[in-house]
């Protein structure tokens, strides 16, 4: 049986093996490390429904959830707020959260991000040519909006995102615990601090005043500081790093988004779409069975949902694997530009997905107006990019200019 997952051999497409099973239909099996077989889902209209369908649940602490790789299987993922809860809880959760998140907060937020991804560029400038644009420019951005979003002090920012890269690229369950860990009593002495002197900034601050609340335990709290720490920054810088790769691979998307800043949305879409960094748009494991495009997935049964494979079904894009940032163009051109599973589908259709976007604009158009000779340092072959995993992106990115 195909075992799942495989690595990409170009960072912006699927893995050739995902290309050939999409071929074969929407619905299949695939092994896991453990031996468990579960459902890939490739195709778009089957991912939809399957993310819509309240008889799927994303519970984690659920014994027959499929364990995708083994760093999930340590007790820090089991359960992860929001993204691993089911109704009631999970939406409880994610209202308390949604003003942190609205459009508005965003676009209040944008001056901040711009100023600090010029100031960015400047240390690029003045360093000079070769620069690592994950260390000097992908990371930072996001790493400095979720600290200020969370109220989490920046400075400790070499800590947070060293441990967020052990809990995420963990080879093995201790590994990912250890650094889960790490994450926790952090987080936890933060919100001791804050607890005691109400009225601090951020999400911590507003909300660790109320862990009394029958609905927000302290440790609820805690674990929902741990999703947005560790959701909020690996995710976005790695599609920053990649988004300016694939820009690079092709020189005259990347002149068209030079020449008309209107299209800058829709082209963050279209990276967004060809990049698919988290490689799923979700996992989740059926709790009855549901019957879809003729067969049957059984109560028990895991689905994961690739967002790369989906992204690129041909009943949706013409020419799917082509980089087109002009597909958004004309009417109703930015919603289909938005149909994409990248932030996943459904109620647990990504909380940050505002952020992000607002992050992702600000990142490639001060790139492409600072840096106009911006080129990789190395072919693109020769990347040093993550492997094993379903999380893409690069340990580095040496460019010059
Ligand atoms: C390019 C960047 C990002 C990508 C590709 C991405 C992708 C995703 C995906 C696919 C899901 C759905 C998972 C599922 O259904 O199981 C998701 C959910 C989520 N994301 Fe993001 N994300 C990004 C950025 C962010 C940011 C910046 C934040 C927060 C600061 C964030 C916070 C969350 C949260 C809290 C959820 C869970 C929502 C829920 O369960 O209701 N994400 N994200």
């Amino acid at each position: 049986m195909f075992s799942y997952p495989q690595d990409r051999s170009c960072p912006y497409q699927p893995s050739p093996g995902y290309q050939e099973l999409g071929r074969g239909g929407p619905l299949h099996k695939v092994s896991l490390w453990d031996g468990r077989s579960i459902w890939m889902v490739t195709g778009h209209a089957t991912g939809r429904k399957l993310l819509a369908d309240p008889r799927m649940s994303a519970d984690r602490s659920r014994d027959d959830f499929p364990v995708v790789l083994p760093r999930f299987e340590a007790p820090i993922f089991k359960p992860i707020a929001i993204i691993g809860f089911d109704p009631p809880m999970h939406d409880v959760h994610r209202r308390m959260l949604a003003p942190d998140f609205s459009l508005k907060h965003v676009r209040e937020m944008r001056g901040e991000v711009e100023e600090l991804t010029g100031r960015l560029v400047d240390d690029m400038l003045r360093k000079g040519p070769p620069a690592d644009l994950v260390e000097d420019f992908a990371l930072p951005i996001p790493s400095m909006v979720i600290s200020q979003l969370l109220g989490v002090p920046y400075d400790d920012h070499e800590f947070f995102e060293a441990k967020t890269v052990g809990l995420l690229q963990a080879k093995d369950a201790a590994g990912a615990q250890a650094a889960g860990q790490a994450l926790w009593d952090y987080l936890d002495g933060l919100i001791g601090a804050q607890g005691q002197a109400p009225g601090g900034e951020g999400v911590l601050g507003r909300l660790a005043g109320r862990t009394d609340d029958k609905d927000l335990s302290r440790e609820d709290l805690l674990r929902i500081a741990l999703a947005l720490l560790i959701g909020g920054h690996d995710t976005t810088s790695q599609m920053i790093a990649l988004g300016v790769v694939t820009l690079l691979e092709h020189p005259d998307q990347l002149a068209a988004v030079r020449s008309d800043p209107d299209v800058l949305p829709a082209a963050v879409d279209e990276l967004l779409r060809m990049v698919s960094v988290t490689d799923v748009s979700g996992v989740r494991v059926a709790t009855a069975d549901i019957e879809v495009d003729g067969e049957v997935i059984k109560a028990g049964e895991g689905v994961l949902v690739s967002s790369s494979m989906a992204n690129r079904d041909p009943a949706v894009y013409e020419d799917p694997y082509t980089f087109d940032v002009h597909r958004g163009a004309g009417r109703g051109g930015a919603a289909a530009a938005r149909q994409h599973l990248t932030f996943g589908f459904g109620i647990h259709q990504c909380l940050g997905q505002n952020l992000a976007r607002m992050e992702l604009e600000v990142a490639f158009s001060t790139l492409v107006e600072r840096i106009p000779r911006l080129r990789l340092a190395v072919p693109v072959g020769d990347l040093p990019s993550r492997t094993g995993g379903t999380m893409q992106g690069v340990h580095r990115l040496p460019v010059e200019w």
